[in-house]
């Protein structure tokens, strides 16, 4: 795809037609049969103090993106640009020098740190290596503040990995990505296999370093409600490419592509009366072996119609800023048929898409006034944008900047006390809510005593998938 017209300053990372493909090999002569194809051909930009969250299901291409993306993995084709400087291109110590503005934060803090070493070995490596501090007293200053910045004591300089807690290591993991001064980190998982309050301070550390330090991430990540709070613009990946990119609030409020619909749709509800349609994909991801030929998304496609199977799909950008990989969206291939419409999980917005095909903005009209019971379970101001995630990581926020001040071990008696204050009036809220809720209930069974087939509309509604 494109770089985003909505962004003024030059990127700071250009990804074009990125492919790695792993080769597949077989018999004595180990001969190459097959490759998997892992990454193929995806192109985006990443622009100064932006959180660019990739987001699909797993085995996709994600960490295989991030990591050919710093030459972790060799590229098996395609340009990566940083600052204008093409990546691809560098030799070894071309390489080395980048490597400072280029960091990764890993998905596993468990594995990621070596046992053998200690939090100076692990953080002051590579500022020997890179030259940045010279003298054991300098470096050990210089992890000691990074220790401190990433809120963890500076005494903890002389301990091996095995004597933190998970969310411990990955801050020590962070800080280690922040000793070189990057520009830019790829956050591969960075939180998934931490616990949901962890996550919280974890990903408001990052936000507060990027603001700090103008960093920019590529945040991999499989919850959508995480990588909703913490990017700027979100790509949507399915077997190795990209199928759609947008503003992060434009792919909730107005998702496109089947996958990123059925994808949104499993976004787990906090309040379980709320009907939403939720889309089952059907099928098993196909192999990156031999993905399935014309578009990728086909073989578990709800709309997939004639030139589906066999045509590649053009990326269109349908607004500034929102491409979407489908030939629902392509001026040549769209489908005057509204039954292939009818078949999407959700009709688009047509007021929030400025170049539809001709003739598919009546077509959604039509659909719309014909089905009102759909048109109220549309997307714009669909409930399903609430995320479960985003409250605790904004409670956590105004809970006092506990990353600032000394890590999970500065939780001592008084936040423990607020923290139970502030459940007990949560439940409380929730207590009365859900006596607001049981009464709309009663009303809604009474109506229902007195007009049954109001009860068999409100089921077909929720049967929906
Ligand atoms: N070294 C390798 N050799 C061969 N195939 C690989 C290798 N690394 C990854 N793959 C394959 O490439 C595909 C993409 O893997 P990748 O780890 O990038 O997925 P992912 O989106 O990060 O998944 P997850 O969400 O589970 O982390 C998978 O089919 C995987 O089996
Ligand atoms: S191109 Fe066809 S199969 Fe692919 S997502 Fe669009 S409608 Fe579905
Ligand atoms: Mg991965």
């Amino acid at each position: 795809m494109t770089s985003s017209a909505a962004h003024t300053p030059e990127p700071l990372i250009e990804v074009r037609e990125l492919k790695k493909y792993f080769p597949v090999k077989k018999g004595i002569l180990n001969r190459v049969v097959n490759s998997v194809k892992a990454v193929d051909g995806i192109s985006f930009d990443v622009y100064p103090n932006e959180t660019l969250g990739l987001v699909g299901e797993s085995g996709c291409g994600k960490t295989t993106a991030g990591r050919s993306l710093l030459r972790l993995l060799e590229p098996t084709d395609g340009e990566i640009y940083f600052r204008g400087k093409n990546i691809v291109q560098a030799n070894t110590k071309e390489m080395r020098a980048l490597r400072r503005h280029l960091q990764i934060i890993f998905q596993d803090p468990y594995s990621s740190l070596n046992p053998r070493m200690t939090v100076e070995g692990i953080i002051g490596e590579a500022i020997k290596f890179h030259g940045l501090v010279r003298g054991e007293d300098a470096i050990r200053r210089r992890v000691q503040d990074l220790l401190e910045r990433v809120g963890l004591q500076p005494s903890y300089v002389t301990r091996y990995p095995h004597e933190f807690s998970g969310g411990q290591r990955q801050r020590i993991g962070i800080a280690r990505a922040l000793a070189l001064n990057p520009d830019f980190i790829v956050c591969d998982e960075a939180v998934s296999a931490l616990d949901v309050s962890v996550q919280a301070q974890v990903v408001n550390l990052l936000l507060d370093l990027q603001e700090e330090f103008n960093l920019s991430y590529l945040f991999i990540a499989h919850d959508l409600a995480i990588v909703r709070h913490i990017s700027d613009r979100i790509a949507v990946m399915y077997l190795g490419q990209i199928m759609e990119l947008a503003e992060c609030e434009t792919l909730f409020d107005n998702a496109l592509h089947p996958y990123t619909q059925a994808l949104l749709s499993a976004i787990p509800q906090p309040n379980p009366r709320r009907k939403i349609d939720r889309v089952i994909l059907e099928g098993d991801v196909p192999s990156p072996l031999n993905p399935p030929s014309g578009c990728r998304f086909h073989t578990r496609c709800p709309a997939s119609y004639g030139p589906c199977s066999e045509v590649v799909p053009n990326t269109v950008e349908v607004s500034p800023g929102h491409q979407v990989a489908c030939h629902l969206y392509d001026d040549y291939y769209s489908p005057k048929d509204p039954s292939v419409w009818a078949r999407l999980p959700r009709l688009p917005r047509v007021d929030a898409i400025a170049a539809l095909p001709p003739g598919v903005a009546e077509i959604i009209e039509e659909l719309t006034t014909d089905d009102p019971v759909e048109l109220e379970e549309a997307p714009s101001d669909d409930p399903v944008v609430e995320d479960p995630v985003s409250e605790p990581l904004e409670a956590e926020a105004q809970a006092g900047g506990e990353e600032a001040t000394g890590g999970e071990e500065a939780t001592g008696e008084e936040p423990l006390q607020e923290e139970a204050s502030e459940t007990n009036e949560e439940s409380q809220q929730e207590e009365d809510s859900d006596v607001e809720e049981d009464s709309e209930a009663k009303e809604e069974s009474e109506a229902e005593e007195k007009d049954p087939a109001r009860s068999v509309a409100s089921e077909d509604t929720d049967t929906t998938t």
